[in-house]
């Protein structure tokens, strides 16, 4: 069926390949992702088939509503202040399952733990609420890909693997969730994103703990690997480039130089794509995971990137950019 319009059609179309065990790509706000219905462990065990994803790594569910979610986790007062604020949007809440709780053990990869986010796209949103189904959605991409941020990645990795991609454009966030451990004594980040540590301090005046980041020690079963690999080698904070890198810049590109001579500035189109040219870290969010793409496939084997900085917004970024590096 490959990608198709979001119509309210096809939202139906889609709803009833959900409830009949299908696969639907689904846009959100941060990427796309691969919906399967999250009661059903053959259709869950779709999604591992189709991104070749190891199942020690859980999947996230995603809820249309609060009140969808407490039907499956364990939602207490601390978890329902952070839902409140962030829900509908771009933030994975680890909470304890519920006794009895229906999702599929494949989901949760055993944990007694369930990642659950309710997504702020309208499209997603039409599709959870026609479906009526919690959804377990990862990225809708090959398993240690670069996540996409458009329906045609989604093709391109997934391919008729995929029963239905359902299109919503490019992806504004271009970074997926935050994820925010609530199973403990103290909020832990899993993984960056978006929404900030200073914006979830917000909430309670507490800062949430560090859980990422250290490879040896991950906290999160995803964390354990290799992730949003390009073919190409990235060199990380480049302060110059070779002649036969490709750039990928953030910023001013005045003082960059090339290797031997000339400015990175003049190199040829193609060669270089800026993250944001005013240095803007949302920006550059959205357009990170779509560029890194469009200079592997356009063939470069090495990437030159300029050093993004390590506050707000940067830190998620540089969590993807360090990943993409590691061999
Ligand atoms: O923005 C997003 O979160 C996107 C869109 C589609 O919603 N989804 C996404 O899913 O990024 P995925 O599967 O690519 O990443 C989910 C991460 C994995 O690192 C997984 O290990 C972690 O969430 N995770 C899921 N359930 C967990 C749990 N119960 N405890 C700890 N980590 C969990
Ligand atoms: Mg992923």
């Amino acid at each position: 069926m490959g990608i198709q319009m979001a119509n309210s059609e096809n939202i139906k179309k889609a709803a009833e390949l959900l409830n009949s065990g299908g696969l639907v790509a689904m846009p959100t706000e941060t990427v796309y992702g691969l919906a399967a219905n999250a009661f059903d462990g053959q259709a869950v065990a779709r999604i591992f088939a189709a991104k070749g994803r190891p199942q020690i790594n859980p999947l996230i569910v995603h809820v249309a509503s609060i009140a969808q979610a407490e039907d499956h986790v364990v939602f207490d007062a601390r978890a329902r202040k952070y839902a409140d604020h962030f829900w509908p949007g771009p933030l994975t809440l680890i909470l304890p399952k519920k006794e009895n709780c229906e999702i599929s053990e494949l989901v949760s990869a055993g944990l007694p733990t369930i990642g659950v986010r309710c997504p702020a796209h309208p499209i997603a949103q039409q599709l959870l609420n026609t479906c009526g189904l919690p959804l377990a959605a990862p990225s809708a991409n090959a398993s240690g890909t670069i996540s996409p941020t458009a329906p045609i990645h989604v093709a391109q990795s997934l391919g008729d693997k995929v029963d239905m991609i359902l299109s919503g454009g490019n992806c504004t966030e271009g970074l997926e969730s935050t994820i925010l451990d609530l199973s403990g004594a103290l909020p832990v980040i899993l993984r960056p994103g978006t929404i900030t540590a200073d914006d979830i301090a917000q909430v309670e005046g507490l800062t949430p703990e560090v859980g990422y980041g250290n490879p040896e020690a991950p906290t999160s079963p995803g964390q354990l690997l290799k992730h949003y690999a390009p073919n190409a080698d990235l060199r990380l904070n480049a302060v110059d480039v070779a002649a036969d890198e490709a750039l990928l810049g953030f910023g001013s590109l005045k003082f960059m130089g090339v290797k031997g001579g000339g400015f990175a500035k003049d190199l040829p189109q193609g060669q270089m794509l800026n993250l944001s040219e005013n240095g803007d870290l949302y920006q550059a969010a959205s357009h990170l995971f779509a560029y890194l793409r469009r200079l592997d496939d356009a063939g470069f084997s090495k990437i030159a990137v300029m050093s993004i900085p390590n506050t707000g917004l940067g830190i998620a970024i540089n969590d993807r950019l360090t990943r993409a590096a590691r061999k």
